[in-house]
């Protein structure tokens, strides 16, 4: 286990998951120059992509403000682009007072009564599916157009593979693009939407969070709910690496399923205490870097926060968490990426392991805005390659494939015939079992 835990841990964490802080100012810097220059500035707030996005400043090229270029302004996207993202924010919320404890809305203590009675009314509304639990997967981007345009396209790959798996595994999905909560920006906001859907709809069992910049890389796998019925949480992660090191990457919150019950309403709201923007969120981020192995110096983070917490009362809520390592719920991107084409070679969807990891999950890309950790170019490249070898298994279905795992192109694997329901696919999933079940009388 810890040789495959070092493995996923990068050896710089402050540069793997939020850049650090110097680059940041420096970039500011040198944009700053160019445009005092010209004479004004222009703020915009902007934020990268929920889960992994954090509230930044942002200078335009000033030259879209010369008078000579107006005629052009019109006619050119970029230009338009630009316009839409100086949009100003009318009311910023003041900052959260650090003296009351922030609360994720009114306090809620018969959760699973009042959902039970729902249930019991809404008889038509079962939560469970063909005998499985019902499970919506939740997911988002922000509001704006990527900085990056090439972003918005990465990012629409990225629904289309979720929607693909969902569709296959009858799964819901939900796709949120609105700021619910202003005092939880950045990787906090996952908190308030999916306390939200929860209450929203009773009728679900799971939520399942999935950060925006996270792919589903089997497309056969299935999540072994049956192994999950008596736990209420379950992230990627190891319990010696969180429990013993109190390591602040011994989980990941990219990806996680809650149950809908007053067991998570509970914890949303204790590991929600560090969120708040401003005075609170920075103080909890000094004292979670005091407190676990590896952190760098920033404001507080979902995922240091949750390590804290359970770490702190693991009495309180650790027999409810699971932490899975027997397949990628979350996989590092780094440590896969290059090794999709060996992993055709030798296996086959449906392991979720290193042998064919479940989830690839490109932790520090940012692929919506222009400074992530990693380049940019190496992101989107990569990010290329794990959309195609999922969409892999979907093309095989429709007898097709792509030609190379770094290009769009595709190329059929069979001819058409005069009989098309006698053809197979490989991977069985066009009319794959999971989907239906013995339950459902026709
Ligand atoms: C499709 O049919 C053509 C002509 O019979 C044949 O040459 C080709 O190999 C077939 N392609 C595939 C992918 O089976």
């Amino acid at each position: 286990m810890r040789e495959s835990l070092r493995r996923s841990l990068p050896l710089n964490t402050r540069q793997l998951l939020y850049g650090s802080k110097a680059k940041h100012l420096y970039k500011s810097f040198s944009n700053l120059k160019v445009t005092i220059i010209c004479g004004f500035v222009t703020i915009v707030v902007l934020r990268g992509t929920i889960g992994a996005g954090s509230f930044r400043l942002s200078f335009p090229d000033p030259s879209e403000h010369h008078e000579e270029t107006a005629v052009h302004k019109r006619k050119d996207p970029s230009r338009i682009l630009a316009a839409y993202t100086q949009e100003i924010v009318e009311n910023p919320e003041p900052e959260w007072d650090p003296k009351t404890p922030y609360s994720l809305g009114p306090k809620i203590s018969d959760w699973n009564e009042q959902r039970a009675s729902w249930l019991s009314k809404n008889p038509h509304m079962s939560a469970t599916v063909n005998g499985k639990p019902r499970i919506l997967l939740v997911t988002g981007s922000q509001p704006k157009p990527c900085d990056n345009p090439a972003g918005d396209h990465y990012l629409l790959k990225s629904l289309k593979n979720k929607i693909d798996y969902c569709r296959l595994h009858g799964i819901e999905i939900f796709f949120n693009m609105a700021f619910l909560d202003p005092q939880m920006t950045s990787f906090w906001a996952k908190l308030p939407l999916v306390r939200k859907l929860m209450l929203a709809h009773p009728e679900v069992e799971w939520i399942w969070w999935m950060d925006s910049d996270a792919m589903f890389t089997d497309m056969v796998f299935e999540l072994p709910m049956e192994k999950y019925k008596d736990k209420n949480f379950i992230l990627h992660g190891w319990d010696q690496a969180v429990y013993n090191e109190k390591n602040w990457i011994g989980l990941n919150t990219g990806v996680f399923l809650l149950r809908n019950c007053q067991w998570s309403l509970d914890i949303l709201d204790a590991w929600a205490t560090m969120g708040p923007k401003g005075t609170i969120r920075l103080e909890a981020g000094k004292l979670l870097t005091k407190t676990l192995k590896g952190r760098p110096e920033f404001e507080a983070d979902d995922q240091s926060a949750l390590v804290y917490l359970l770490t702190t009362k693991r009495d309180e809520w650790g027999d409810k968490v699971f932490l899975e390592s027997s397949y990628y719920l979350h996989g590092y991107w780094v440590i896969l990426v290059e090794k999709y084409e060996e992993m055709m070679e030798k296996h086959h969807p449906g392991l979720g392991d290193d042998r064919w990891p479940f989830v690839t999950h490109f932790v520090g890309c940012k692929p919506c805005g222009i400074h992530g950790v990693y380049p940019v170019e190496r992101c989107l490249n990569q990010m290329e390659r794990a959309f195609n070898f999922a969409d892999n298994q979907i093309l095989q279905m429709y007898g097709f494939q792509h030609r190379r795992l770094g290009n769009t192109e595709v190329k059929r694997t069979r001819n058409d015939t005069t009989h098309p329901l006698e053809v197979e696919d490989n991977l069985k999933l066009l009319h794959a079992s999971f989907k239906t079940s013995s339950s459902v009388a026709l």
